[in-house]
């Protein structure tokens, strides 16, 4: 695993501008990035579920993970794995991010 202090770190949003508990999808360069501001935190994840592709924009928070609107897959923000009875929807990539300044900061 790379040290987050070697990791390239790129400005995606303002923290501000994310809605609490809801998918917002960014551009991170060329790159684009789901961000879920969750209490004090930001997580950072791919748009598209890995399972069918469905874009989570649509999805719901609750309990820590994010559910997808097709098949109601749900993947833990944290670390990208399924809950527990949907690992046949596969994991999600998840991103590392840092808030500095009201900057949210992801590193793909
Ligand atoms: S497309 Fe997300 S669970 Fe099937």
């Amino acid at each position: 695993m790379v040290e987050p202090k070697l990791m390239t770190w790129t400005d995606a949003a303002a923290l501000d501008d994310l809605p609490k508990a809801r998918p917002t999808v960014v551009r991170v360069g060329t790159t684009h990035v789901l961000l879920v501001r969750r209490g004090g935190a930001v997580h950072a994840t791919e748009p598209l579920c890995p399972h069918k592709f469905a874009a989570l924009e649509e999805g719901t928070v609750e309990d820590g993970c994010l559910r997808c609107p097709v098949h109601d897959a749900a993947f833990h923000l944290d670390t990208g794995e399924p809950r527990d009875g949907d690992a046949w929807a596969g994991r999600l990539q998840t991103y590392p991010v840092r808030v500095e300044a009201g900057r949210v900061h992801v590193a793909l």
